[in-house]
């Protein structure tokens, strides 16, 4: 595609002239977003770049080592994996709140690449794979007077202490147009279609307290879910697709016993640039299918619902 190749090229331009000779840091996800501008970064500046991935134990099954074998062994790029689990789940314990838990993470996300900056040095930027909705979706409601819906842990600068500046190279782009640049960056086309994954990571994904024991049970949920939508698929038709683990327990039977266990819902969406979505519509009989799975396979899910809401009035992510 010409036009990101000359993208690619302004942007990498623009990025030598901001960094000079800094040194940058930049926090990768495990999304394509962040992928995207680690990749493209690193294209212009080379070993300037470090990159960080932060293991807040919010992760997906395996995302971590997915993570370590596209940028180690396919990019070559060096990367650092912080083990921050047990910072991010003691300063989650007793938090409920939705606007607490994505403070408390983007601030410790802060605390963590400050931390990493200080041992290489100090870094004298911080670079991110900000979207161009992440922008305007914490600025205003589209239509309306400025409110905030949700605090994207990626957006509304850094701490003046952390005496850094912001590489954000995709600010002004939208998702389907970084899938564009990735794959003009050589990223494989499976990394590249690969569903959006929010900062705060499980977190939001999990109504109600925050704990390791909760994480768990929903990442297996959310594993076969998926696996379920490959297998069917579906999943290049579908935007995003996850599971959310709430904090309500339902009464079932399971064998000749009781059970009294969470209930799991399921939400699955097409958008072009996740500012609007539709939920997808699978038939009855895939639901169904996922619905036995999970509560076979899943200790302390007893229960499966879908999520029929559309966005608006619904966000795509619950909290
Ligand atoms: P919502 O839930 O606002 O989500 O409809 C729209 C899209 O943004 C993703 N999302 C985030 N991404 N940091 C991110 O990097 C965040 O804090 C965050 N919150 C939501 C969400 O997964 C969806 O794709």
């Amino acid at each position: 595609d010409w036009s990101m190749a000359a993208y690619r090229d302004t942007k990498i331009r623009e990025i030598r002239e901001q960094v000079g000779d800094g040194k940058v840091i930049c926090g990768l996800s495990g999304g394509v977003d962040s992928s995207v501008a680690a990749i493209l970064i690193h294209e212009a500046i080379g070993d300037q770049l470090t990159c960080v991935f932060v293991d807040h134990g919010l992760l997906r099954l395996n995302e971590r080592e997915q993570v370590e074998t596209m940028f180690r062994d396919h990019y070559n790029i060096p990367l650092v994996v912080v083990d921050a689990e047990e910072q991010f789940m003691s300063g989650l314990a007793g938090v409920t709140d939705p606007e607490a838990k994505r403070k408390f993470i983007g601030k410790t996300f802060i605390d963590v690449f400050d931390a990493e900056a200080k041992k290489i040095g100090g870094a004298d930027f911080l670079a991110q794979g900000t979207l161009y909705p992440d922008v305007i979706e914490s600025v205003s409601f589209t239509g309306g007077p400025s409110v905030t819906i949700k605090s994207h842990h990626n957006v509304g600068g850094l701490p003046e202490r952390m005496n850094m500046q912001l590489v954000e190279p995709l600010r002004e782009l939208f998702k389907d147009e970084v899938r564009a640049l990735g794959r003009e960056l050589g990223l494989p086309d499976q990394f590249v279609g690969r569903h959006p994954f929010p900062g705060p990571g499980l977190a939001i994904r999990i109504p109600g307290e925050v704990t390791k024991e909760r994480c768990d049970i929903l990442r297996k949920a959310d594993a076969i879910y998926l696996e379920e939508i490959r297998n069917a698929g579906l999943y290049d038709a579908i935007w995003q697709a996850f599971a959310v683990l709430l904090p309500v327990k339902t009464v079932g039977v399971m064998g000749d016993g009781r059970t009294y266990d969470s209930v799991c819902g399921l939400r699955a969406v097409t958008s072009t640039d996740g500012m609007t979505a539709d939920v997808y519509p699978f038939d009855a009989s895939f639901l169904t299918g996922c619905a036995t799975r999970i509560v076979n396979e899943v200790q302390g899910v007893n229960r499966v619902v879908y999520d029929y809401t559309s966005k608006p009035p619904g966000t795509i992510e619950w909290e």
